[in-house]
């Protein structure tokens, strides 16, 4: 665990997770992932949020090494493990500590992690809670991406505390943001992966903490912000209904001819003057793709007929790309059958986003002549579609 004061009397406590690659069995973490605590000393002693656990008796040791002989509060922001996970450790440790949380963060709390009730004291927005010289004020914001979720303000230090809310998954030794060069792709990456799906709420909880004064954003995954204004400003635009010319190409082939296709298609992408991302879905890590929705304005999903619907990587692919909730304004299919199916009515009956649907392009086994020809209409459509909707 990497202990560091980061101003007078708080520690940055951050469990390193170097050789995680799998994060809610689900998320590939190419660069590991961090759990950070924090701990301020004053009158009182409060931990904000433990780490998963895995990592329990890192942070165990660590607050031994410390020689913290009392825990008033742990601050848990957010009731999911791997910032929960440890606290029935420290309760068991540090038997006068209280946990705070939100209302429903008690419950969840009692629910997940078997915390007894009257260990748990629920905060409202806005309440503060005194620490001795400085206090501790809590910030309701819900669906960041549990319904749970606070946030915390350390007032006189000006510290905020968001746990998920401007995380990335990023195991380094560098604890700050500004000497990680590669950290905004982190950071987007890990805001397409959890945060996306809640964009307009994150829009409105953004408003409120730009009004406030910040000298540190402090998440729970990854480097902390002393420039809070360049992740502000990296998430206005990525929460903004503003897209790119981009056009996310997502195939899968087995036999070649959706292979085919989409290499005649992104030919006349490129002839029409747009950009485009192109994915193999057989080997693509679902977080390149998230990314790629972040801003992109176009989403193409190339598929073969597989048993009446669509090949399942691409089934998965769909699925996901309708949970996440991107702000793309356009969706087309390139789809290849032998005999007859219903691809496109379980698209149809899948699809949630508010994009516009473009007409699809349908071949039947290898692609012919008028398949080309509609290949490049296509191209020609989305070309159009951005100059009409002024995308540049
Ligand atoms: C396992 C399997 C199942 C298939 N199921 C269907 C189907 O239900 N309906 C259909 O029209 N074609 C079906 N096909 C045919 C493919 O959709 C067709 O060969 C298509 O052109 C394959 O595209 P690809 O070469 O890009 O893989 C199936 C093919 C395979 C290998
Ligand atoms: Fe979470
Ligand atoms: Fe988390």
């Amino acid at each position: 665990m990497i202990v560091k004061e980061i101003a007078d009397g708080i520690y940055f406590m951050g469990a390193m997770h170097w050789d995680r690659r799998l994060f809610d069995e689900l998320i590939p973490l190419p660069d590991g992932t961090s759990y950070n605590a924090y701990l301020i000393k004053d009158e009182k002693i409060a931990l904000i949020d433990t780490v998963d656990p895995s990592k329990r008796d890192e942070l165990l040791e660590s607050l031994d090494e410390m020689n913290v002989q009392r825990i008033d509060y742990i601050v848990s922001h957010h009731t999911e493990q791997d910032h929960s996970g440890a606290i029935p450790d420290i309760l068991e440790k540090y038997k006068e500590a209280k946990v705070i949380a939100s209302k429903l963060g008690k419950e969840l709390l009692k629910e997940h992690l078997l915390i007894p009730e009257e260990k748990i004291i629920a905060v409202e927005d806005g309440q503060n809670i005194s620490l001795g010289k400085r206090s501790l004020q809590f910030i309701s914001a819900p669906w960041v991406h549990w319904p749970e979720t606070v946030l915390s303000y350390l007032r006189e230090d000006k510290i905020l505390f968001t746990c998920d809310l401007f995380g990335s998954h990023l195991a380094t030794s560098r604890i700050y943001a500004d000497e990680n060069p590669r950290i905004y792709e982190s950071a987007k990456r890990y805001y397409a992966e959890i945060m996306m799906p809640f964009r307009n709420k994150i829009k409105k909880y953004l408003e409120r903490l730009e009004q406030m004064e910040i000298k540190m954003i402090a998440p729970s995954h990854g480097p902390i912000y002393r420039k809070p204004e360049d992740i502000f400003k990296a998430y206005e635009n990525w929460v903004s209904d503003k897209v790119k010319k981009e056009v996310i190409v997502a195939y899968v082939s087995m036999h070649g001819s959706i292979e085919v296709m989409v290499r005649h298609f992104i030919k006349a992408l490129e002839e029409n003057g747009l950009p485009y991302k192109l994915f193999n879905l057989t080997v693509t890590d679902i977080g390149e793709s998230a990314m790629a929705l972040v801003d992109a304005s176009t989403l193409v999903l190339a598929t073969p007929t597989v048993l009446t619907g669509m090949h399942p990587l691409a089934l998965y692919a769909f699925y996901l790309a309708n949970a996440l909730n991107p702000k793309t304004k356009f969706v087309s299919m390139i789809v290849s059958y032998g005999w007859g199916g219903k691809v496109i009515e379980q698209a149809k009956s899948m699809f949630k986003l508010k994009a516009e649907l473009i007409e699809p392009v349908i071949a039947r086994g290898y692609p012919k002549e008028k398949d080309f020809d509609a290949l490049n209409a296509l191209a020609r459509k989305i070309a159009e579609k951005h100059k009409e909707k002024g995308i540049e």
